[in-house]
């Protein structure tokens, strides 16, 4: 069901993105690939691409979701929590798993003794020698994946299955694309994962076409006819966030249209602007610069000098140095976006909303 709530996991409730959802597996299955790296701004698919491909590739996996990231413990349980229920579904790996020092396994239950980072590394090699025993690879896949760079060690860490631990594929997502990248070490020598090619799949809006399309399909699966001016009105406001249309279907079937695109836009909004909220948190100084900009572009798209020049009327002169840093961090954590023709646009079509709210 397309518009069944939630991360999706199976490929019949998954709409479209074949060549992602193609790719994305033949590389998890193929050997010339070692990481997989699935980007795209908010509510655009990534988690659901990540999860329908492991379990189409058949991948033995573990999968570690990082969204509410907040300490490097929670690595830690994620990965209790996800090997325990690896155990459960591989005959087998609990013999290679116990020759991991640090960690006990009681039926499918895994505990680390001490939160060590050793010990991540000791299981990963256990997986990695399980896999080439069963002639297969093992998927370690990281959802939001950017918040493993501020964890000490973890790039690291991922260098080293990188290149020396063979049978284990590694796949991750996120969101917050400039943070990925640091994480990732583009463009950075400095960095353990620096020069690490890697398959890029990026995620991007549906277009006005596949919009319609999906809407028309969700309502269909259900049998409720819906009416174009309506379908029309919802692309017009949520544009192609796959996220958000979805969220509209569930509402429409359960409220019918205007309720539902109202609520949609509501609850999205409030959810974005506590998401900028966040972002801001830490930005004092210039949180009013952070808010005009955002505010200009709610206009509509700019090149660099113009909105440059409404920031200027706004709050006075700034210099382009910090400028350029504005516009660099609004991208990196997923709120800009930065066209080819150097036009900056809103990543998402319920900022104008979220940023009135914002003071
Ligand atoms: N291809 C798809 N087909 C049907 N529904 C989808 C598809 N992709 C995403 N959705 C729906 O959109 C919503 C957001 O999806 P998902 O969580 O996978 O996106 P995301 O990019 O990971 O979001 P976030 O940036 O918040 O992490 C979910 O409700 C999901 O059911
Ligand atoms: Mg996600």
């Amino acid at each position: 069901m397309l518009f069944r709530p939630g991360v999706k996991e199976s490929k019949v409730d998954f709409y479209n993105f074949e060549m992602e959802l193609k790719g994305v597996i033949e590389a998890l299955i193929s050997e010339i690939h070692r990481m997989i790296v699935i980007k795209g701004v908010r509510r655009t698919g990534k988690s659901s691409l990540l999860r329908v491909s492991l379990n189409e590739s058949s991948l033995p996996h573990l999968l570690i979701d990082l969204r509410e990231f907040c300490s490097g413990d929670q690595i830690y349980e994620s990965v209790e929590l996800s090997l325990g229920r690896t155990l459960s579904k591989l005959k087998g790996l609990k013999r290679y798993l116990e020759t991991v020092s640090g960690i006990s396994i009681a039926g499918f239950s895994v505990s680390f003794h001490e939160r060590r980072m050793g010990t991540i590394s000791s299981i990963l090699k256990a997986l990695n020698e399980w896999a080439g025993d069963q002639d297969t690879y093992f998927a370690i896949a990281i959802d939001e994946a950017q918040g493993l760079r501020v964890v000490p060690g973890f790039p690291g860490l991922i260098a080293h299955v990188y290149d020396y631990l063979e049978r284990i594929k590694l796949i991750m997502a996120g969101s917050q694309v400039g943070l990925l990248d640091r994480f990732l070490g583009k463009g950075n020598p400095e960095s353990p994962l620096f020069a690490r090619p890697f398959l890029e799949v990026k995620l991007d809006r549906l277009s006005k076409e596949k919009s319609l399309d999906f809407l028309r399909r969700g309502f269909s699966e259900l049998g409720i006819s819906c009416r174009e001016e309506n379908l029309e009105e919802t692309f017009s406001r949520l544009n192609g966030v796959i996220g958000w249309l979805a969220n509209y279907g569930y509402y429409a079937i359960i409220k019918g249209h205007q309720k539902a695109l109202k609520l949609t836009v509501n609850e999205g909004s409030r959810l974005v602007a506590s998401e900028i909220e966040n972002f801001l948190s830490n930005r004092r100084p210039a949180r009013r610069r952070y808010i005009s900009i955002l505010r200009l572009l709610s206009t509509r798209p700019m090149r660099w000098s113009e909105l440059k020049r409404g920031l200027y009327a706004e709050v006075g002169k700034v210099n382009d140095k910090n400028f350029t840093h504005y516009t660099k961090e609004l991208i990196s954590y997923g709120f800009l976006v930065k066209e080819k023709e150097g036009i900056y646009k809103l990543a998402d079509p319920l900022i104008p909303e979220a940023i009135k709210t914002v003071r």
